[in-house]
């Protein structure tokens, strides 16, 4: 089985990619989408946005990094794609699920999904340019305001040469909101040559084991869940290991916020991106772990980065000595 660490745009980025990537479990994860308009990236913008490319395509822990892009001009995206890889990329994502209405009015992400003839020359034209050696893949929502295209858009991504899918089991017009529907990964998985890699509402290993039975795959993609639980890949793999499923305390939970902010200050030393990630993720962490909630109290008004690190010093001193 395997684990993946889902693309979110301005949630996993580098910083996040690497924190989580180093508490475990995940044997890949993917890039935030880099949008593919009328340019060429410069090999500046590959680095700022995918630093793996870098590293051996790789996170500091190891685990291998994959460059989504985006887009709907299928001659400029192969472009990119050559440049991608000539500056170090190892393995390409096609994303035909963001829901975004800029990204949509420009034809990309969700949108392509109501012309699957579309999504299967973007595919194609990539997977022809791109060199043999180097995996194309592809993401895609159900569909756009229904599910009627859902098979027909998923066999254009694997007959237009992409060597695996990712599907989030919902349209774009559901947004977010739950269920997600695990039965058409199944539907999905059962219809296309390639492997299938299920995603959508893995907060618990209990949802894990939910997604695995109903669509059948051995691949997951973890997003949102990954965030809010951090070590929940880690609890997947200890359970699918047979080992004790040991879920984090939040001592060890409130090492990894200090981490993290250290690396965020030690990627821009100035104050809003640290002061901003830290304040998101604890947002979304507090819904899973009461502590958090202290934590995210005592930064909330904070705007310094020297003081949300005193704040953060100062807590772990009060509540674990
Ligand atoms: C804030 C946010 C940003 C996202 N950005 C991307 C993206 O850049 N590329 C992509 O393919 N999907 C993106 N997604 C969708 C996720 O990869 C994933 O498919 C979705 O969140 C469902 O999985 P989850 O329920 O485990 O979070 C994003 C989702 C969120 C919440």
């Amino acid at each position: 089985m395997q684990l993946l660490l889902a693309p979110m745009q301005g949630l996993t980025d580098d910083v996040m990619r690497d924190l989580l990537t180093r508490i475990g479990g995940f044997d890949e994860c993917v890039s935030e989408f880099v949008r593919i308009t009328h340019t060429v990236h410069s090999r500046q913008t590959w680095l700022k946005y995918v630093p793996e490319i870098g590293n051996g395509n790789r996170t500091f822990a190891g685990v291998p990094c994959t460059v989504q892009l985006l887009g709907s001009d299928a001659e400029n995206m192969a472009v990119n794609a050559l440049e991608a890889v000539r500056f170090g990329a190892a393995k390409i994502d096609l994303n035909f699920g963001c829901p975004a209405p800029t990204v949509n009015k420009h034809q990309g992400g969700a949108v392509l999904l109501k012309e699957p003839q579309r999504v299967y020359h973007i595919v194609k034209t990539l997977r022809a340019a791109l060199p043999a050696h180097i995996p194309l893949t592809g993401k895609m929502r159900l569909g756009f305001e229904d599910k009627s295209l859902a098979l027909e858009n998923a066999c254009a991504i694997a007959e237009g040469g992409a060597c695996a899918l990712t599907v989030h089991a919902r349209t774009k017009v559901e947004g977010y909101e739950p269920p997600a529907h695990w039965i058409w990964v199944r539907k999905i998985r059962e219809a296309v040559a390639v492997p299938v890699t299920a995603n959508g509402d893995v907060f618990t290993l209990q949802d894990y084991l939910g997604i695995k039975q109903e669509s059948g795959c051995e691949s997951v993609m973890l997003g949102r869940g990954a965030v809010m639980r951090p070590d929940l890949a880690r609890q997947i793999k200890q359970y699918e290991r047979g080992e004790a499923v040991m879920a984090a305390d939040f001592a060890e939970i409130m090492a990894w916020i200090r981490l993290f902010f250290d690396l965020c200050l030690a990627k821009e030393a100035n104050n809003k991106y640290p002061v901003a990630r830290l304040k998101q993720w604890l947002g979304m962490m507090k819904r899973v772990y009461p502590e958090a909630q202290g934590v995210f109290d005592a930064v909330r008004t904070l705007e310094e980065a020297g003081d949300v690190q005193k704040a953060l010093e100062h807590l772990n001193h009060s509540i674990y000595g």
